[in-house]
């Protein structure tokens, strides 16, 4: 379970300081999802960063499975706004860095991994012969291969094509249902956040705030953007996030 109790981050002290994030509480169960909207530099990321053990906290308490997070954790794994891979090494290396760094071997998991993500017959390329799409997906898997509890989303599908979104939306609910763990997503795209959000978060302008939290019901299966329920969500996203 993750809890956040409290919590304000700021950038710098004195008279340059700069309040990012402002009293934010919220939990998520295990295996649940929550995600984040909010304009551009509300805080978004850095509240990410928080949850991650990038930054402390000036105030308040992040706990993840009932200790308090200090630093990077093992069961944690963030997925960031590009996905951060390196261009002199394969879709294989790529995806089993953070083992690599742990002096860990890919095993069966790891391809595994990346036949799910649809990913295992360009494992042998490099970064530059793969599409926008596919980069986001090696992304994914790295974090995956880490069999992580928590999965911390920053923007992972922005200035995708739609409808490469989408699919990579649906392939990503399949992927949650299935290993079950505890989604943390951050998304200026009102459209993501309810396919993907069982609750959804409601940020304000900077520093963030939470307006409202927003109930998701019947999310979760991948037809659901055509339901009326679906619909209904994002209008009251609007709402909120106009107000
Ligand atoms: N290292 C930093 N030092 C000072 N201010 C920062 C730093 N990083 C981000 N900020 C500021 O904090 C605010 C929130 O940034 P961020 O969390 O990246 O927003 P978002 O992800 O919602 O776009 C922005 O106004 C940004 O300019
Ligand atoms: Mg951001």
């Amino acid at each position: 379970m993750i809890e956040v109790a409290n919590v304000s981050i700021r950038y710098g002290r004195g008279i340059d300081a700069v309040d990012a994030v402002e009293d934010v509480s919220f939990r998520v169960e295990n295996g649940g999802s929550l995600a984040f909207i909010g304009p551009s530099g509300c805080g978004k990321t850095t509240l990410l960063f928080g949850i991650a053990g990038l930054l402390a906290p000036i105030e308040g308490e992040i706990l993840v499975d009932g200790t308090p997070v200090t630093g990077t954790r093992r069961e944690i794994a963030l997925i960031l706004q590009n996905a951060g891979l390196l261009p002199w090494k394969t879709v294989w290396q790529n995806a089993n860095l953070s083992l690599m760094l742990r002096h860990e071997y890919p095993q069966r998991t790891a391809e595994t991994v990346l036949r799910d993500l649809r990913l295992l017959d360009v494992r042998g390329r490099f970064p530059a012969e793969l599409s926008e799409g596919m980069k986001r997906r090696v992304g994914i898997a790295r974090a995956l291969s880490m069999s992580p509890s928590v999965m911390l989303m920053d923007e992972p599908l922005a200035s995708l094509d739609t409808l490469t979104r989408e699919r990579i939306q649906d392939l990503f609910l399949t992927l949650w249902k299935e290993h079950r763990f505890s989604l943390v997503l951050v998304t200026h795209d009102i459209e993501e956040a309810a396919f993907l959000g069982e609750t959804i978060a409601v940020l304000s302008e900077r520093p963030a705030q939470i307006k409202e939290i927003v109930d998701n019901p019947g999310m979760g299966d991948v037809d659901y953007r055509t339901t009326a329920a679906f619909r209904e969500t994002l209008g009251r996203l609007r709402e909120v996030l106009e107000r």
